[in-house]
C-alpha cells in the first residue's frame, strides 16, 4: 500500500491548512499526528455531538468550565485517540497512563491497560508489550471525570530509555472524511476570528466582549491621529486594496461607490494629525539596523526589503518594501518601540526595543525600501471622505473622530452561507475578503457553530489558532519541523557566510515541542507575556512579549501535553538527600555541572561551546518530571543538546561512591539541594 506521510501537522499548522481532498477509492493519505474523536453524550432526548481533530500527542486535559473542543458543549465527554507508530525492528515497550478519569489502551487491537486514573496513581503494564517491526496501532479511549474535566497522558519505556511521551514526529494517521471536516471547521474558526467577521455581523444575544479569551474583541488600529503616522498616498492605496500590502490583512476591501471615494476617505484621514519632525538618520545607523534585523529575528517573519523574495515556505514572510511610502519616519520609530500602542491587537510582536535599536531599524528599513515603486499621488475631498466613513461602518472596527450612523450587516444567527461575503464571485453590497475557495469552504463549514464556538473555553484549540496567528513557529521549531528562521539561515548561508549571532541554530533558540510539559504553567505564562527576565541572557536574539494572549496561549500549550492549569505540586523536601546534591554539582568530586551552569551568584566555571541556564532559575521554572527526563538523557529531548549524559542505559553513573551510583537518586539529590537554595523551595 502506498504510505505517503505528509508533514501536515507541521506545528499546529493543521488548524489552518486544509487537509487534502480524497477520491473514494484512493489509498488514504497519511498525516503526522494523532486522530482524536470526541463525543459528548446528552441525556435522554438530547442530541449527541461529535468532533474529530488532529493532535500532536496521546494527551488530553480539560479543566472545569472548559471543553475539549469548541464544537462540543461543556460536559461529560469521551475522547478516542488513535495513531500508528512505526518501529524499525521488533521491540518491547512498557506503557503507562497518568491523569484523572477512566482510560483504556489497546496496542494492535489487544487491550493492555484499563481502569480509573487518579492523581499520583498511574496505570502501568505489568510486563513489556511486544511491538512489531513496521506500523503498530495504538488506541486510547478516555472518559472524562465527574464534571466533564479530566486529564490523560500516555508514556512508554523501552530497554534503552525510561518512561517518556511518544515523540510527535513518529505518530501518523490516515486522513478520513470526518477528520477532514473537523480540520476544515477549525480553519474556518481561525479565519472567522482573524477576519473579525463578528464585528459587522452582530452576534446577539451573546455579546462580543464575552467571547472566550477575549478573542472576538480584536479590532483595527485607532484612526483618530492616523494623519500624524502615515502618508495620504498610502492611505488611498490601502483603502483600494489592503491585500496589496499584506496577503493576510484582516481588513476587507470595501466596494466604494466610485473610484475617487478611496481618495476622499484618505484625504479626510490624512487631516487628522500632523507628522512630528523626522529624525536625522546616519549611514552607521542604517548599517547597524541591517544587522539587527537579522540578529533579532525580524527575518523570520519579514522579507528583507533590499533582497529578492525567497521561494517555498519563506515566501509567506511579510514584505516591508512599502514602508518608506507609508510611514512618517518619527512615527515608524515609535511604532517599532511599541507596536500595540495604537492597535492593541496588532500581530507585530513587541520586542521592547531600545530607542537606539528602533532608530537603527527604522533607518535601515526606510533606506532599503526607498527604491520601491512610488504609489500614485492621491488628492481627494475630505468632507466627502468624512461622510463616506460615516456611511461605511468603519466604526465597527476603528476609533474615528466623527459621529456615525453606520448601516448594520445581517446578524450572525441568520447568515445564508451562499450569499454576501461568501457568495461565489463576490457580492455588490458585501465587502471583499479576498477568500480562496478552500477558505470560503472552511468558513461555510464553521458558520453553523459561529454563534456558540467562540464563547466556549477550549485552550488547546485557542493556542493552536494563536501559534499560527502570532507566528510562533517563525522563530521556534515545533514537533520536528524546523523554524522559518532556521530555514532562512540555511538558505542564506548557502550564498554568504552567516556570523553566529545571525544564525538561530548556532544561538540555540529552544524548540516549542515540549514547553508545555517542561515549564511550570505560571512560569510559562509569565515568560510568554514578557514579564520575566530571560533565562539565557547571553543570547543576541530575544523572545518578544505577547502580553495580550500570553495567558491563553500558555494554558493551551500546557493542555497539549495533558496537564491542567496549576503548577506541579511540590516534591517533598528531603534534607538528607540535599546534602549529597551540593557535592554532585561541584567540579572534581562531583559531576561538574558548575562548569557550564551558573548557580545563584556563582558564575559558570568555564563554559564549553554553549552556556547552560542558571540552575536556581532552572529549578523554579521546570517541572520535576521534565528535569528527571532531561538528566537521564538530554539528547532524547533535544538532539542538538550540548549537555553531557551522566546516566548509562541501566541507570548508573560513574560516581559510584555517592548513593551507590544510582542515577535517579543522585539527580533527585541535586534537585533537592537546588530546592533548599531557592526562595520558593518548590
Ligand atoms: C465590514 C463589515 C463586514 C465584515 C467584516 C463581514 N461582513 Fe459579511 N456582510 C456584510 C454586509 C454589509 C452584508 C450584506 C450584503 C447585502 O446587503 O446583501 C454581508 C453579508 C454576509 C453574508 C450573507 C448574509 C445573508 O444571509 O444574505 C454572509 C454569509 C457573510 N456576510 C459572512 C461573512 C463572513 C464569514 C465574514 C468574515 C470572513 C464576514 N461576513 C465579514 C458586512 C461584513
Ligand atoms: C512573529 C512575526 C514577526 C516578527 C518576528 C517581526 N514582525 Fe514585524 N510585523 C509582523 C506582522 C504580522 C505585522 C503586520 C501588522 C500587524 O498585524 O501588526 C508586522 C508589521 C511590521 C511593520 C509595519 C508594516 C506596516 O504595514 O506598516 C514593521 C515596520 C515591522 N513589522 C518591522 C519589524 C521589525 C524591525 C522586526 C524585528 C525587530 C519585526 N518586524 C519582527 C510580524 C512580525
Ligand atoms: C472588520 C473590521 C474593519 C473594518 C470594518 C474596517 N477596518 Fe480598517 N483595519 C482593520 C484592521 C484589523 C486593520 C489592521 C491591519 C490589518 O491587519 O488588516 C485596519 C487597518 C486600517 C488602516 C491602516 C492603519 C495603519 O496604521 O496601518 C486604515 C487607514 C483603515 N483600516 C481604515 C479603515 C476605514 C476608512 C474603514 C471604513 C471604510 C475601515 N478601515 C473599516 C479592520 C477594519
Ligand atoms: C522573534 C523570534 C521569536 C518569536 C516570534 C517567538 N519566540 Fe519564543 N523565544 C524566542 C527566543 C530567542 C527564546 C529564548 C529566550 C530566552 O531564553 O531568553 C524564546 C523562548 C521561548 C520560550 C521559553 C522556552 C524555554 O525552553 O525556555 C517559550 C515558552 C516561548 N519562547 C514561546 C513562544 C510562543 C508561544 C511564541 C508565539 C506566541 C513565541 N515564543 C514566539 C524567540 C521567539
Ligand atoms: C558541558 C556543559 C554542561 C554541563 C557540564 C552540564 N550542563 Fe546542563 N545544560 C547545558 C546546556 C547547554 C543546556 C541547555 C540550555 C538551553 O536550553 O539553552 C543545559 C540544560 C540544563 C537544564 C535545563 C535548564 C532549563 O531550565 O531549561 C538542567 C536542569 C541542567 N542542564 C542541569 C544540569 C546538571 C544538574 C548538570 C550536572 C549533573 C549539568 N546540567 C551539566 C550544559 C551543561
Amino acid at each position: 500500500m502506498l504510505r505517503r506521510v505528509t508533514a501536515m501537522w507541521c506545528g499546529v499548522l493543521a488548524a489552518s491548512l486544509p487537509l487534502p481532498a480524497q477520491a473514494a477509492d484512493a489509498p488514504l493519505e497519511r498525516v503526522r499526528g494523532v486522530r482524536v474523536a470526541l463525543e459528548r453524550h446528552r441525556g435522554a432526548g438530547g442530541a449527541a455531538e461529535a468532533d474529530v481533530r488532529l493532535w500532536p500527542a496521546f494527551a488530553v486535559a480539560v479543566e472545569r468550565d472548559e471543553t475539549p473542543s469548541p464544537f462540543l458543549s461543556p460536559g461529560l465527554f469521551r475522547a478516542t485517540l488513535t495513531a500508528e507508530v512505526e518501529l524499525a525492528l521488533r521491540d518491547r515497550r512498557r506503557f503507562r497512563l497518568e491523569g484523572r478519569g477512566r482510560a483504556e489502551l489497546s496496542v494492535n487491537g489487544h487491550k493492555v491497560l484499563d481502569g480509573a486514573l487518579r492523581p499520583g496513581r498511574p496505570l502501568e503494564t505489568a510486563a513489556a508489550v511486544r511491538l512489531d517491526k513496521g506500523p503498530n496501532r495504538l488506541q486510547l479511549v478516555f472518559d472524562s471525570a465527574a464534571v466533564g474535566d479530566g486529564e490523560v497522558r500516555l508514556s512508554w519505556a523501552g530497554d534503552e530509555f525510561g518512561f517518556e511521551p511518544i515523540a510527535p514526529e513518529s505518530l501518523t494517521v490516515p486522513v478520513d472524511a470526518a477528520l477532514q471536516a473537523g480540520e476544515s471547521r477549525r480553519h474556518g474558526h481561525a479565519l472567522f476570528a482573524a477576519r473579525q467577521c463578528a464585528r459587522c455581523h452582530d452576534p446577539e444575544p451573546q455579546r462580543l466582549g464575552e467571547s472566550a479569551f477575549a478573542e472576538l474583541d480584536a479590532a483595527g488600529p485607532d484612526l483618530r491621529a492616523i494623519g500624524a503616522r502615515v502618508r495620504q498616498d498610502w492611505l488611498a492605496a490601502w483603502l483600494r486594496d489592503p491585500r496589496r500590502f499584506r496577503a493576510d490583512a484582516s481588513m476587507p476591501r470595501f466596494r466604494f461607490e466610485r473610484d475617487g471615494d478611496a481618495d476622499d476617505v484618505a484625504a479626510w484621514l490624512a487631516g487628522s494629525g500632523s507628522p512630528p519632525t523626522a529624525p536625522e538618520f546616519t549611514d552607521d545607523q542604517a548599517a547597524a539596523g541591517g544587522s539587527r534585523f537579522r540578529e533579532l529575528g525580524c527575518v523570520a517573519c519579514h522579507e528583507e526589503p533590499d533582497r529578492q523574495s525567497m521561494p517555498g515556505a519563506l515566501a509567506a514572510r511579510l514584505p516591508l518594501g512599502f514602508v518608506a511610502a507609508k510611514w512618517q519616519p518619527a512615527a515608524l520609530v515609535a511604532y517599532l518601540q511599541a507596536p500595540q500602542r495604537d492597535h492593541p491587537h496588532a500581530r507585530m510582536p513587541d520586542f521592547r526595543l531600545s530607542r537606539e535599536d528602533a532608530l537603527a531599524l527604522a533607518a535601515h528599513l526606510l533606506r532599503a525600501a526607498s527604491s520601491a515603486e512610488p504609489l500614485p499621488v492621491s488628492r481627494g475631498d475630505a468632507r466627502r471622505g468624512r461622510s463616506l466613513v460615516q456611511r461605511s461602518g468603519c466604526i465597527d472596527c476603528h476609533a474615528v473622530d466623527t459621529p456615525l450612523g453606520a448601516p448594520r450587516a445581517p446578524q450572525l444567527a441568520n447568515l445564508d452561507p451562499a450569499r454576501g461575503c461568501l457568495a461565489e464571485g463576490g457580492h455588490a453590497r458585501a465587502p471583499d475578503h479576498g477568500l480562496e475557495p478552500v477558505e470560503r469552504a472552511a468558513l461555510r463549514a464553521f458558520l453553523p457553530f459561529a454563534g456558540a464556538a467562540p464563547w466556549r473555553r477550549s485552550p488547546s484549540d485557542f493556542a493552536a489558532r494563536q501559534l499560527e496567528a502570532q507566528r510562533c513557529t517563525a522563530c521556534h521549531a515545533l514537533d520536528g519541523t524546523p523554524s522559518l528562521w532556521a530555514r532562512w539561515a540555511t538558505a542564506t548561508a548557502a550564498a554568504e557566510p552567516l556570523p553566529p549571532q545571525q544564525d538561530p541554530v548556532a544561538q540555540g533558540i529552544p524548540s516549542l515541542t515540549w514547553v508545555g510539559a517542561k515549564l511550570q504553567p505560571s512560569w510559562l505564562e509569565g515568560f510568554v507575556r514578557g514579564r520575566l527576565p530571560s533565562p539565557r541572557p547571553w543570547l543576541t536574539a530575544r523572545m518578544p512579549a505577547f502580553d495580550l494572549h500570553g495567558a491563553g496561549i500558555a494554558s493551551g500549550l500546557v493542555r497539549r501535553h495533558g496537564h491542567g492549569a496549576g503548577d506541579e505540586p511540590p516534591v517533598p523536601a528531603d534534607a538528607q538527600l540535599a546534602l549529597h546534591g551540593e557535592r554532585l554539582l561541584a567540579m572534581g568530586r562531583g559531576f561538574g555541572c558548575v562548569q557550564c551552569h551558573a548557580v545563584g551568584e556563582q558564575p559558570a566555571v568555564q563554559v564549553f561551546e554553549r552556556a547552560g541556564i542558571e540552575l536556581l532559575t532552572a529549578r523554579q521554572r521546570l517541572r520535576h518530571e521534565y528535569y528527571t527526563r532531561w538528566l537521564r538523557d538530554p539528547t532524547r529531548l533535544d538532539a542538538e543538546s550540548r549537555m553531557p549524559r551522566y546516566a548509562d542505559a541501566k541507570g548508573r553513573t560513574s560516581l559510584t561512591e555517592v548513593l551507590r551510583g544510582d542515577a535517579a537518586a543522585q539527580f533527585e539529590a541535586i534537585w533537592q539541594h537546588l530546592g533548599s537554595r531557592t526562595t520558593q523551595g518548590r
